[in-house]
């Protein structure tokens, strides 16, 4: 049975949901050329067991199938694919461009990416390849097309994955064959030489371009760079990636693949490899990979947020989490393992927020490689572990609320926005303020509002901003006109928009909007910043309400707002930290400030202005998501928390199968669906 899809929210309907047949996705990478064959059979009966529906097959399998140039072998593929259909188990079907084969290196190794000093890297690693290298075009076009002709219409293949995390090894080449992508992208952007001086303001230290012959890829040099040119050279980045993409893809399509296409997406508070608001168009279903990080303490909140950043999107069509991790990974300083239940909570939880599935890496724990000690859904000790029984355990949960499958998250009245070529902005080139997390603004108001129980869309600047009624702009450094006025208009038409600090401070090509800050916001605010005044390390600036700010302020003046709050101390006392000012039918606030302490009663006061308000139950930390499908709403209830919690819900509860008749009970650490009647 499945949930479908509302019809306010049908517009991108016409592409296959993933998880089509009304099963929620439950599985993971699967790598079996790592393993004997006998293990083969090993696998497909614990997947069973576990009630694995779908894994992503063939990410690193190319030296294997194409043995050599044009030389292929195939049985063993076909057994592999053989065994998982016969078990009923759908097949997410990789191009393996992750991974070329040591012959294709070898006969090419011009294909390998050049770092920034100029150094081609070498064999050993995987992504090596140019993304604009015409001899990686032609092998990873092939080896896309045999798999399409050979797999294409197979009933288990459900879907298909192009690479794997495209970009996130091999973001940036600065090789001749990309400076030469480089300047033609350069070309069609500017159109002429003298825009490119214009927008990358070259004047000054004088690197200024007498034609297009000029420009190249942004090779390290002796001192700081063009900020605007390390800023399109990201955008060009992006764009030769997404062209992979649309290689790879077109060639499944022209060799017959009918089922949706994707690629895993690196979404995460820290990653930006690639623009992904543009890319959606192209993809059939969002996927992602996201991997808490063990030293946060807070982890299921940064999922929160990433998991609405997803949604954000493509607010259209459920969204897929292709990869997590069932426990360590091997990548962070520290890796320690998932608590007993965590990998049960965060699957709920990534699903509550939309995901039409929980996918790991990998099904099984590797023994030797790089990723030896990645955790897999089958542990290195096998299946009389506390880990397996609790994969099974997920297993049958997923199992029992597939029904929500294919609904959507209920319309949120408030957006953050967020935007990964803004934060390319901040960071590339000389900044007030080195090594700040400008997106970590985001996250605080996500949190702040999500335990008010409102449920932020996390979207870009691109997106209709007309729904929300409150709508948060925090650190987006970077913004174009039409973003600036898409606020503006929001606010008019009855909308509360804050504007945190360090947002709209530069134009989209990373030029200073000069006149007072922050340029793209100063009149919808009616305030006029005049200096940044960032904080040194480990000072604070206390505010009139008591509020703490750390690391950012600035020497503002209200022109025509209202002064909520204003510095108290330091160098800056008296004059105002946050504004507010009366536009249209709604209202413009300034948060001027990082603020820190006492941040929750700011937010406090926003909302009271917005009017916005919960449409799920608020209990301390219970997570609480609503998704809505045709004629079905389910709540789902996650306890964060290590005390028992009672939420009032009224329905039939999927995960025990009870009746729900006015409140339940959610012990610690637990997690609920709530088909609601
Ligand atoms: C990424 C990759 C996977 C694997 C995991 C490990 O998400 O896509 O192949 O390396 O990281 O966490």
């Amino acid at each position: 049975m499945t949930g479908g899809r509302p019809a306010h929210l049908a517009a991108g309907a016409g592409r296959p949901a993933p998880a089509a047949d009304g099963r929620l996705l439950f599985g993971g990478d699967y790598n079996p050329e790592q393993w004997d064959a006998s293990v083969w059979r090993e696998d497909v009966a614990l997947m069973r067991e576990a009630g694995v529906t779908t894994v992503t097959l063939g990410v690193f399998s190319w030296a294997f199938v194409e043995v050599d140039d044009d030389v292929w072998e195939w049985d063993w593929f076909d057994e592999v694919v053989g065994l998982l259909h016969d078990r009923g188990i759908g097949i997410d079907l990789a191009t393996p461009t992750a991974a070329p084969p040591t012959w294709l290196h070898r006969a090419h190794p011009e294909i390998i990416p050049v770092d920034r000093r100029g150094i081609r890297y070498h064999p050993g690693g995987r992504l090596g390849w140019c993304a604009s290298h015409p001899t990686w075009h032609e092998y990873s076009t092939r080896i896309a097309r045999r798999l399409g002709e050979r797999y294409g219409d197979h009933p288990a293949v459900r879907m298909w994955h192009v690479g794997n995390e495209l970009g996130g090894g091999n973001r940036l080449c600065f090789c001749d064959v990309s400076s030469d992508a480089f300047r033609a992208w350069t070309r069609e952007r500017y159109g002429t030489i003298e825009a490119l001086n214009r927008a990358w303001g070259t004047a000054v230290w004088g690197l200024r371009y007498r034609s297009f012959d000029d420009v190249i890829a942004p090779l390290a040099s002796e001192s700081g760079q063009n900020p605007s040119m390390l800023l399109a050279f990201d955008r060009f980045s992006s764009d030769e990636h997404l062209a992979q993409f649309r290689r790879e893809r077109d060639a499944l399509r022209a060799a017959g693949v009918a089922t949706p296409i994707t690629t895993n997406l690196m979404l995460d508070v820290g990653g930006s490899v690639a623009d992904y608001a543009g890319w959606v168009d192209d993809l059939d279903v969002v996927a992602i990979d996201h991997y808490t990080k063990a030293a946060d303490p807070h982890r299921e909140r940064e999922l929160a947020f990433v998991a609405s950043r997803a949604r954000g999107l493509d607010r259209r069509r459920p969204w897929l989490v292709m990869e997590q991790s069932i426990s360590a990974v091997n990548w962070q300083r520290r890796n320690a393992p998932k608590v007993a239940g965590e990998a049960i909570r965060h699957s709920v939880q990534y699903i509550a927020h939309g995901s039409d599935g929980a996918l790991f890496f990998q099904w099984r724990a590797s023994a030797s490689g790089v990723e030896q000690y990645h955790s897999g859904l089958v542990p290195h000790a096998g299946t009389r572990t506390q880990q397996w029984r609790e994969v099974v355990r997920l297993g049958g949960i997923l199992n029992r609320i597939g029904e929500v499958a294919g609904s959507l998250v209920e319309p949120s009245s408030v957006a953050i926005v967020a935007d990964i070529p803004a934060k390319w902005a901040w960071e590339e080139g000389q900044k007030p303020l080195h090594d700040y997390p400008i997106e970590a603004a985001g996250r605080r108001w996500h949190e702040a509002l999500s335990a008010r129980g409102l449920v932020p869309d996390v979207v870009a600047p691109s997106a209709d901003l007309a729904r929300y009624g409150l709508i948060v702009v925090p650190g987006l450094y970077a913004v174009d006109d039409s973003f600036a006025d898409a606020i503006r208009d929001a606010a008019a038409a009855g909308a509360t928009v804050v504007i945190g600090h360090l947002s709209g401070i530069v134009d989209e090509e990373n030029r200073i909007r000069t006149g007072g800050y922050p340029g793209a916001f100063r009149e919808v605010l009616g305030v006029f910043g005049e200096e940044f005044a960032p904080l040194l390390e480990g000072d604070e600036s206390l505010l009139a309400s008591g509020a703490v700010a750390v690391d950012w302020t600035e020497r503002l003046r209200a022109v025509d707002a209202e002064v909520v709050d204003a510095y108290a101390s330091g160098p800056l006392s008296g004059l105002p930290a946050v504004t507010r000012r009366r536009v249209g039918e709604g209202e413009a606030w300034y948060v001027s400030a990082d603020i820190r302490d006492e941040f929750d009663d700011l937010v406090e006061r926003v909302v009271a202005a917005s009017g916005v308000t919960p449409r799920v139950p608020v209990v301390a930390r219970v997570e609480a998501v609503r998704r809505v499908g045709e004629e079905r709403s389910w709540l789902f209830l996650i306890n964060h928390g290590e005390t028992d919690a009672v939420v009032p819900a009224i329905g039939f509860e999927l995960v025990a199968g009870a009746e729900v008749s006015g409140s339940l009970a959610l012990p610690a650490g637990g997690v609920a669906v709530v088909r609601e009647s």
